[in-house]
């Protein structure tokens, strides 16, 4: 679970997977999800290196019991998830990728996706979600040149799902070729295996900006219903931003 980003977007003042929603940090949520499923033996937390020892107490705190390890990321996303697959214990022949900035994946998910793969025969189960806006492409001078089809595009989302492997080999190939990309699925296709789409869940938002923040917090509401009110927590500042490399991805 790469969880080692700061929030930039966010304006999170630190590392943006302890930035509260509901009362608990974004982490927590994230890890809780992937615990509802019967598939997962054992968590890998991917923290920032200078919130190293706060997301381990936290984690201790909620005793979650799958997790296994919590490691220090590096300055890129994919950086992180590299780390995070060196410390993943021996034995699981599967490793899904979900980042913590995605508080509210749907129970059983991963669960799912795993019978998807296996079915399919492939390597990698991804889910991805409709496009809803328009989307227009435009030239250097923001003139606009045409429309691209909506239907076929589809927003990636996590968790991604793979043979652990095959995700291992693509970020070696990664890392030889000086490839950066923005998630999983883009690694293991240039590796030369097919990724499947699946349908994924429009709830299982990436929290980026405090819009988005604003709408969890409404979903999570809406999930517990109205006898379990919940209250926003002021966000959760563990460090002081660090300047950003020019590489850093959004
Ligand atoms: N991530 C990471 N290591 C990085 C950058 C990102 O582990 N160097 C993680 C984030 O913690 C998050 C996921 O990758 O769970 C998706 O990244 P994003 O939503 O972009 O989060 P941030 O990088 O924190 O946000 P921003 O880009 O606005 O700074
Ligand atoms: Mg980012």
């Amino acid at each position: 679970m790469p969880a080692a980003g700061i929030g930039r977007r966010l304006g999170a003042g630190g590392a943006k997977a302890l930035v509260h929603l509901a009362g608990r940090p974004l982490l927590a949520h994230a890890v809780e999800a992937m615990q509802t499923n019967r598939c997962v033996t054992a968590v890998v937390v991917v923290a920032h290196p200078d919130a190293l020892d706060i997301t381990s107490k936290l984690l201790a705190d909620e005793g979650f019991a799958r997790v296994t390890a919590v490691v220090g990321g590096g300055p890129t996303r994919q950086a992180s998830v590299a780390a995070g697959l060196a410390a993943l214990p021996q034995g699981p022949g599967y490793v899904a990728v979900h980042d913590a900035a995605r508080p509210l994946a749907g129970q059983g998910a991963l669960d799912r996706m795993l019978g998807l793969l296996v079915e399919a025969g492939v390597a990698g189960v991804v889910p991805g979600v409709p496009v809803i806006d328009t989307i227009r492409r435009v030239d250097a001078a923001y003139r606009s040149t045409d429309i691209v089809d909506r239907e076929q595009l589809r927003a990636m989302q996590t968790p991604q799902l793979f043979v652990r492997e095959v995700l291992e080999e693509a970020h070696r190939l990664a890392l030889r070729d000086g490839v950066d990309a923005a998630d999983e699925a883009a690694l293991v296709e240039l590796a030369g295996h097919p990724v499947q789409v699946v349908p994924g869940d429009p709830e299982n938002l990436k929290v980026t900006t405090s819009l988005d923040l604003a709408v969890a917090e409404a979903l999570l509401a809406r999930r517990r219903g109205p006898g379990n009110p919940t209250k926003a927590q002021p966000v959760a500042g563990t460090f002081r931003h660090r300047p950003m490399g020019p590489g850093e991805p959004q």
